[in-house]
C-alpha cells in the first residue's frame, strides 16, 4: 500500500476564517478522499499557525490572554471544517508541546551541522509597528510606510540562517524535479528569484514573547517561519515517533495559496537539506479567490463566510462550486450569480434530475426494484453509453492522480450528459406502454441506474454526501475506485426513498440582486461589500434594453400550446407554487406554476392557459414540472395568466 501525506497551511489566528481558507481545505480534502478511494493509506493535514507578534496584538486588542484567544480562534476553524466535512487525520496548533519539541529538535540539528549564527540585525525599525522596514519602501527615506511615524536606526542580536549556500541547491532540485513547484507559472517565479542571489535569513526574535524559544538561548523567540513550517513534520511523529515519521515523510504534497510559495520551496527545503532531512515531493500553489478584483482578505474587508452558503445550498453544492469553478493556479472570481447559475445547471438539473429522473421510472415501471438487464437487447445506445462510462472512469481517475478536480468534475459531467441522452433516445415512458418492450425497458433503466452509481463513485471526494444518497436511493454499497466498472449495479435491490438531491432555487439572480439592493434579505455572501457590488457593478438589465435578437427559426422553436387546467393544488412550504394538472390536449401534464399568490387554486380549476409544451421537466419543491404555464409578471405587482377572448380547444398551437 502506498503512504500519501497531503497538507494545508496552517492558518494564522489573528482573523476568523473565511472562504479563502476553506478553499485550500477542501481542495486538499477531496484530493485525500481520492487518494483514500484510489486504495493509499493517507494522512491529510491542517491546523493552526499561532506564534508571532500579530497574534499577540490581536489578543491584546480583544483584551483577552494570548493562549485564550488561540483556543477560541482554532475552535473556530473546527467547527468550520466539520461543517464542511473536511476528513482530515490531524489537526496541529503551533503551541502545542509536541510541535514545540519538534522544532527546537529541528533547530538543534541545523546549528549543530553549522547553518545558524549569531550575529546582529541592523536597519530601520518602526517602534510602532514594532519591524524593521526595508530601506526602499520607506517613505522619503526617513518614514514608515505602514504608519508614516519616523523610523530610527536600531540593531538587534538575531540567529542568521545560511540561506545563501543554497542557491545551488535549490537550483538543482528545481532542475530535477520539475514537478517540485506546480503549477509551471509559480516555478518559474522561484527559479528567477533564487537566480537573482538569495541573502542569510534573520531567524529569531528578541523584540516579542510569543514564541518557540531558542534552545539553550531563551531570550530569543524563533522567527514564524522556521516554527511554522516545521508543523509538518510534528504531525508525522517527528522527532519521536521514527516508524510513522519514516511512513509518512517526505509529504508527498504541500498545497497552499500562490503568495505563500516561496517560504515553502526556498526557505522549508533549505531548513530540510540543513538538517538533512529528506524534501516534500510537491508543493502545489493554487490562485486566489477575488471579490471586486481584489484578493478576498480580511484586511480588504471583502471576505465571502462559508456558512451561508451552507446553509442555503449544502456543504455538498460549495465544495462542488468551488472545485468546480477555480482551475488550480489561476485566480478566479467569486459571485452570487455564478454560484446559483451552477448550482441550478449542473447540480440541480443535470445531476438531480438525472437522479430523480431514472429512480422514479424505476418506482414506477419496476415496482422499486433494480431490473435485471437482459443479454439479448443491447443496441448502440447500450454500447455507447458503456463506452461513455468506461472512458469517464479511466479519465476522471486520471484527472484526479493530476490533482486537478476540476478536469475530473468535467468528466464526470459528461457522462451525466450522456445518460440524459440515452434516458431521452430510449424513451423508457413509451417502452412502459407495450409489454413486448419489458426487456429492452429493463435494460434501458438497469443501464441508467449503473451510470448513477458510477456518477456517485466518482463524485465521492468532491460531494462526499451526495454519494451516500445516492446510493441509498439505488440500493447500493459504496465502493473505492479500484474495481469500479460498468455492469455491477446489485440486479434486484430495492429502493430507497426518492429525495431530492438539489432542489432547484428560485431566486433569480436579478431575485438576488433586488434582495441585495432593498436588503430585504441578506445576499448569500452575508457581506456588506459584495452585496454592494453586486447592485452597482451589474445593474439589472431590462430585456427590451439589452435582450438578444433571435430568428423566427428560434422562435419556432418554442412550442407554445393551449390547455386546461383540470386540477390545482397548493404546494405544500411554498408561497408561490401551486401545481396544476392540465389536459394538452394530446396528453395530461403536471406542471408547477408560481402563481399561488395571485390565484386560489379553485379559481384555476377549468381555466384555459397557454403552456410551453417542449420544456425540458425541472424539480421544483421535490416535484416534477413538465412545461410552463405564460403569464404577465408586472414589477412589484402579482402574475397575471395569458388568456383568449375567445374558446379556444386544449393542444392548440399558439404562434
Ligand atoms: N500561517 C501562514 C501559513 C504557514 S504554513 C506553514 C499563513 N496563514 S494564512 O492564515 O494567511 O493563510 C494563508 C492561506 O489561506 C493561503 O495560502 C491560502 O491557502 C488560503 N487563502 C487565504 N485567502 C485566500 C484567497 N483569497 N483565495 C484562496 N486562498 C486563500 O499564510
Amino acid at each position: 500500500m502506498s503512504h500519501f501525506y497531503i497538507t494545508t497551511p496552517i492558518y494564522y489566528i489573528n482573523a476568523e476564517p473565511h472562504l479563502g481558507h476553506a478553499y485550500t481545505t477542501m481542495v486538499a480534502d477531496a484530493i485525500a478522499r481520492s487518494r483514500r478511494l484510489m486504495g493509499d493509506d493517507v494522512f491529510f493535514l491542517t491546523g493552526t499557525d499561532e506564534h508571532g507578534q500579530k497574534v499577540e496584538r490581536a489578543a491584546q486588542k480583544a483584551g483577552v490572554p494570548t493562549h485564550e484567544f488561540a483556543d477560541r480562534i482554532a475552535g473556530r476553524y473546527q467547527a468550520l471544517f466539520r461543517v464542511l466535512d473536511i476528513s482530515n487525520d490531524d489537526f496541529i496548533r503551533t503551541t502545542e508541546p509536541r510541535h514545540i519539541r519538534a522544532a527546537q529538535e529541528l533547530w538543534r540539528r541545523v546549528r549543530d551541522r553549522g547553518y545558524l549564527y549569531k550575529s546582529s540585525y541592523e536597519g530601520w525599525y518602526c517602534t510602532v509597528d514594532e519591524l524593521f522596514v526595508p530601506e526602499a519602501q520607506l517613505i522619503d527615506g526617513t518614514r514608515c510606510p505602514t504608519c508614516g511615524n519616523a523610523v530610527e536606526r536600531l540593531s538587534e542580536q538575531s540567529y542568521f540562517f545560511q540561506l545563501s549556500r543554497f542557491q545551488e541547491p535549490l537550483l538543482d532540485l528545481y532542475r530535477s524535479n520539475p514537478e517540485f513547484i506546480t503549477p509551471e507559472i509559480r516555478r518559474n517565479e522561484m527559479v528567477a528569484f533564487v537566480s537573482a542571489g538569495l541573502r542569510d535569513l534573520s531567524v529569531s526574535r528578541t523584540s516579542f514573547k510569543w514564541g518557540i524559544p531558542v534552545p539553550e538561548d531563551p531570550e530569543h523567540v524563533m522567527y514564524v517561519w522556521f516554527d511554522a513550517l516545521t508543523n509538518y513534520l510534528t504531525a508525522v511523529g517527528y522527532p519521536d515517533d521514527e516508524p510513522r515519521f519514516s511512513r509518512y515523510w517526505p509529504a508527498d504534497i504541500h498545497l497552499m495559496g500562490k503568495e505563500i510559495v516561496r517560504q515553502h520551496t526556498v526557505y522549508w527545503p533549505a531548513f530540510l537539506m540543513a538538517a538533512g532531512l529528506d524534501l516534500p515531493r510537491r508543493v502545489i500553489g493554487h490562485g486566489w479567490w477575488l471579490m471586486n478584483e481584489a484578493k478576498m482578505s480580511k484586511s480588504l474587508g471583502n471576505v465571502v463566510q462559508p456558512q451561508g452558503y451552507v446553509d442555503r445550498f449544502g456543504v455538498d453544492a460549495l465544495r462542488y462550486f468551488v472545485l468546480r469553478e477555480m482551475v488550480v493556479g489561476q485566480d478566479a472570481n467569486f459571485a452570487d450569480d455564478t454560484f446559483l447559475a451552477r448550482y441550478n445547471a449542473d447540480l440541480a438539473n443535470d445531476l438531480g434530475n438525472a437522479v430523480s429522473r431514472i429512480t422514479t421510472m424505476i418506482q414506477r415501471y419496476c415496482g422499486g426494484v433494480v431490473p435485471e438487464p437482459s443479454a439479448a437487447v443491447p443496441g448502440p445506445p447500450d454500447v455507447e453509453l458503456i463506452r461513455s462510462a468506461d472512458e469517464t472512469i479511466r479519465r476522471a481517475k486520471h484527472a484526479a492522480g493530476m490533482f486537478d478536480l476540476s478536469s475530473a468534475l468535467r468528466e464526470i459531467w459528461s457522462l451525466i450528459a450522456a445518460v440524459n441522452r440515452y434516458v431521452v433516445t430510449r424513451e423508457p415512458w413509451v417502452l412502459a406502454r407495450s409489454p413486448e418492450s419489458r426487456e429492452l425497458l429493463d435494460t434501458t433503466l438497469y443501464n441508467a441506474a449503473d451510470v448513477l452509481r458510477i456518477v456517485a463513485a466518482l463524485v465521492e471526494p468532491v460531494m462526499p454526501s451526495t454519494t451516500g444518497r445516492i446510493l441509498k436511493m439505488l440500493g447500493a454499497a459504496g465502493e473505492t475506485w479500484a474495481g469500479l466498472k460498468p455492469g455491477t449495479l446489485k440486479a434486484g435491490a430495492t429502493l430507497g426513498p426518492i429525495e431530492p438531491l438539489f432542489p432547484r432555487m428560485e431566486h433569480t439572480v436579478d431575485e438576488l440582486r433586488r434582495m441585495a439592493d432593498t436588503g430585504a434579505a441578506a445576499p448569500i455572501s452575508a457581506d456588506a461589500s459584495s452585496s454592494a457590488r453586486v447592485a452597482e457593478d451589474k445593474p439589472v438589465v431590462t430585456p427590451s434594453a439589452e435582450g438578444e435578437k433571435i430568428t423566427f427559426d428560434d422562435f419556432m422553436k418554442v412550442d407554445l400550446r393551449v390547455a386546461k387546467v383540470l386540477a390545482a393544488e397548493k404546494v405544500p412550504n411554498s408561497r408561490k407554487l401551486v401545481k396544476l394538472s392540465i389536459d394538452a390536449g394530446t396528453e395530461q401534464r403536471t406542471l408547477v406554476a408560481g402563481i399561488a399568490e395571485a390565484y386560489e387554486p379553485e379559481q384555476l380549476v377549468g381555466r384555459t392557459i397557454v403552456m410551453v409544451f417542449n420544456l425540458k421537466p425541472a424539480k421544483l419543491m421535490g416535484i416534477e414540472s413538465n412545461g410552463m404555464v405564460l403569464a404577465a409578471s408586472p414589477d412589484g405587482g402579482k402574475p397575471t395568466l395569458v388568456g383568449f377572448d375567445a374558446e379556444v380547444p386544449p393542444g392548440t398551437r399558439v404562434r
